[in-house]
């Protein structure tokens, strides 16, 4: 038999004669200054996302070095290779547009490059569940490493952080409680140093699910980007990373259904961002596992929030660093976990959990399941005439108050609606409103962005108010917090019943029934519909490039907004 070949005898380019692909392999490679020895040795890949428009990324040279590191102590060969990158704020229409991009961009890279397991670089936002997306479809050894969070900056004696505080700040400048050079002054101090946004926003909440999957190491989803332990992290999974070249443990193999589950817990746990929901739907669906709706909200009612962070809480990431981290969590929780599924080392949940004896826990930022924050999960998903496959309310970020509230429906029909008319003084609105943004869904021009979280209208908002019911088939940011209907699915794009709501219609909506309804009969909606139809037939496509390829083949947010074809 012959053996497998390994490194850089590994998938050659096909001349119709292999050894002399290999023999030209070798010379070019050769010509990069390596050694015999080297060259022999497995090859880890690492899929390295820096950019100059990743500013969360900044700090991945130094830790680049610290995995390579850890790769070449552990007798592997560490090759890096740039993959796209997902700066956050820095892309039109907005970073999830490209989240599938970068999935196939890292799978692509993963499967035609010869290496035999990857490290797998990311950290902001759409960055971890695209790597994550695209080894899980390539099903070779990988180890996620985080950037970790950013810390805090200061203004005026106050901690602050991206981007809850962003929010917070601008919302007070646009109530006029804070003058236009106090707001510049903040904008210097909101994100000072490397790293991820340093709430409980999607890109913590991501590392932390990337861990409770198994698919990083053991207690590196909350190191800050700057502490020394974040490029001790580095070495150890480049030297995991050279043991699994050797001795294979697929994704497949750690991203079961049980895995899942753990890691939807402690997304509920979390108190964590509405958008890992997505992603974790679209990272399980790569290996043919669907996350019904439903099955969340039965495992909301058994999952307690004991994390307290912002944008639920006072604290910030690194003081979830020190204060236990995800380990704290998955202890608290270990009555309702799998703990026989695996991670990356190996090593069984249930032995990581008994391992871990003696740390200590700051209890005002992870409490025990005796005392939790909230008794349930802090995500919950609404089904309903408005929104007949799912809709998703973080109830831990919300305002308890309009949890059982019927109100009138205030309807922007798209972004640039929502923009011209939100500051109009002349707006009919009062606080008991609901506001209602439609076409901002997956296939919407604007490709489902981040603008869940409406303004409260300015008249409003320089009154006091503070929290609206805000209903939309848009996301919202992780870091973001207010009484928040997102993802409704079907989308109004694709003519779901949130494309029908008009300006006075009554919505019903129910925290306690997990229901939103549309209060119109069946004749009127009938009438709607077809009116609709109409509309949509009439509206052009993107007609080339990524827009075409995005438009045509992007699911619903509750199966991931993956694409069609790129499902397992
Ligand atoms: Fe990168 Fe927030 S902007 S994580």
């Amino acid at each position: 038999m012959t053996e497998k070949p390994i490194g850089l005898a590994r998938g050659l380019t096909n001349y119709g004669d292999s050894a002399f692909s290999l023999y030209l392999r070798r010379s070019f490679a050769r010509s990069m200054g390596y050694s015999s020895a080297a060259l022999a040795r497995p090859v880890v890949g690492i899929a390295y996302s820096g950019s100059g428009f990743n500013n969360c990324h900044r700090a991945f040279p130094e830790l680049l070095a610290a995995v390579k590191r850890g790769v070449t102590a552990a007798g592997g060969l560490p090759i890096e290779f740039p993959t796209i990158s997902l700066g956050e704020v820095f892309l039109n229409p907005t970073s999830l547009m490209f989240r599938n991009l970068m999935s196939m961009d890292t799978e692509e890279m993963i499967r035609a490059q010869p290496m035999d397991a990857v490290v797998l670089m990311g950290g902001c936002d759409k960055t971890v569940p695209a790597q994550l997306m695209g080894a899980a479809s390539a099903d070779l050894p990988a180890v996620q490493l985080v950037a970790g969070p950013m810390m805090t900056g200061r203004y005026r004696g106050e901690r602050l952080g991206a981007c809850t505080d962003c929010r917070r700040f601008w919302a007070k400048y646009r109530a006029g409680d804070v003058s236009s050079e106090e707001i510049g002054e903040i904008e210097n101090n909101l994100a000072v140093t490397a790293g991820t946004c340093a709430v409980m926003g999607t890109a913590s909440t991501m590392a932390c699910i990337a861990e409770a999957l198994g698919m990083s190491l053991p207690g590196t989803a909350a190191i800050p980007a700057v502490h020394a332990d974040r490029l001790r992290a580095g070495e150890a999974t480049g030297a995991l990373a050279a043991e699994l070249a050797r001795k294979p443990r697929r994704p497949s193999e750690i991203i079961t259904e049980k895995s899942v589950e753990n890691a939807l817990r402690v997304l509920l746990a979390l108190g964590g961002s509405t958008n890992a929901i997505i992603h974790l739907t679209a990272i399980a669906g790569r290996l043919g596992i669907r996350i019904p709706l439903t099955r969340l909200n039965e495992l909301s009612e058994t999952t307690p929030v004991l994390v307290n962070l912002k944008p639920t809480g006072p604290h910030y990431m690194e003081d979830f660093y020190a204060g236990g981290g995800v380990g704290a969590i998955l202890r608290e929780l270990k009555p309702v976990l799998n703990l026989d599924c695996i991670d990356v080392s190996g090593e069984t949940l249930g032995d990581r959990i008994e391992a871990e004896t003696n740390l200590f826990v700051d209890r005002d930022v992870v409490r025990p399941a005796s005392a939790p924050l909230e008794d349930k999960g802090g995500l919950i998903a609404l089904f309903g005439s408005l929104a007949p496959r799912g809709a998703i309310l973080k109830r831990s970020a919300a305002d308890h108050s309009l949890f059982e509230k019927e109100g009138r429906a205030v309807v922007f029909t798209s972004l640039e609606d929502l923009a011209a008319r939100m500051d109009d003084p002349d707006l009919d609105v009062t606080p008991d409103d609901f506001l209602v943004l439609q076409n901002a869904g997956p296939t919407s021009p604007s490709g489902m962005p981040e603008a869940g979280y409406l303004p409260i209208p300015g008249k409003l908002a320089r009154a006091g108010v503070k929290d609206m019911v805000r209903i939309s088939d848009a996301r919202m940011s992780g870091t973001a917090f207010g009484t928040i209907v997102l993802h409704v699915t079907p989308e109004a794009a694709q003519g779901g019943p949130l494309a029908l709501v008009q300006n006075g219609d009554r919505i019903r909506l129910s925290v306690a029934q997990k229901c939103i309804d549309l209060l119109l009969d069946e004749a009127e909606l009938a009438r709607r519909r077809a009116e609709d139809e109409r509309k949509r037939a009439a509206r052009t496509a993107p007609k080339r490039g990524y827009a075409k390829l995005y438009h045509d083949t992007v699911l619903q947010a509750d199966q991931g907004c993956d694409f069609d074809f790129l499902r397992g």
